[in-house]
């Protein structure tokens, strides 16, 4: 009797402690799958936060702030000036001659691409449209993002007022100008 008692005892010693490190190790596996997770969470969180970052910054500096609300207020004088950046390529006077690039005279709600001589790029050409207040300031913003293609090169305005104002200064050269948004 006491023979069997001591190998139940025995049994129950050796089951003990075969139950306590099959725990242990299952307690480190869990701990390592714990980790394994919290790395991965931290990475994934990275990851889409690289990504959010990026889209998030991008679209912010892809947010093109329209002109309609300042063109009112806008100055024609530092229209003028800014047009400097413009003059290489362009004139504005009504019936003056195209340069590198077409002239601007009367071009507010002018279809794209509309110029008699001028050849235009096929990027410009499809486009499609009418310069409008607002489609002007973003093709103003950056022009090889507003057309892709464009043969206009230039990087492009950067600042909402100096939009506003360049655009002013070309709607003023017009025989009617169009009235302000
Ligand atoms: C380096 C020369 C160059 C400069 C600088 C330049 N442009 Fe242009 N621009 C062009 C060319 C070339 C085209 C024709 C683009 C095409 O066909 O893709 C054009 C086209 C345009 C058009 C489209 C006209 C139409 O008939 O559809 C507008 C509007 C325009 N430019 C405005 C401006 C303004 C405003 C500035 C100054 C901020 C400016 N450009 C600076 C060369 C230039």
């Amino acid at each position: 009797m006491s023979g069997l008692e001591v190998n139940k005892i025995l049994a129950s010693i050796i089951l003990a402690i075969l139950v306590v490190t099959v725990i242990g190790h299952l307690g480190d596996i869990i701990i390592d799958v714990e980790h394994h997770e919290m790395e991965e969470t931290a990475y994934k969180i990275d990851v889409p936060d690289t990504g959010e970052v990026k889209s998030g910054v991008a679209p912010k500096e892809e947010i093109i702030e329209p002109i309609s609300l300042i063109l009112a207020s806008a100055s024609l004088e530092k229209g003028e000036k800014l047009f400097k950046k413009c003059s290489a390529c362009h004139n504005y006077e009504k019936d003056s001659a195209n340069k590198v690039g077409p002239n601007l005279w009367n071009l507010i709600n002018r279809p794209k691409a509309n110029v008699d001589g001028f050849a235009y790029s096929k990027a410009l050409a499809e486009h499609g449209g009418e310069w409008g207040y607002e489609e002007l300031a973003e093709f103003l913003y950056k022009p090889k993002k507003y057309i892709k293609g464009t043969k206009m090169n230039f990087a492009g305005l950067k600042k909402v007022e100096d939009r506003a104002n360049l655009v002013l200064f070309l709607r003023e050269h017009s025989d009617s100008p169009v009235p302000l948004p």
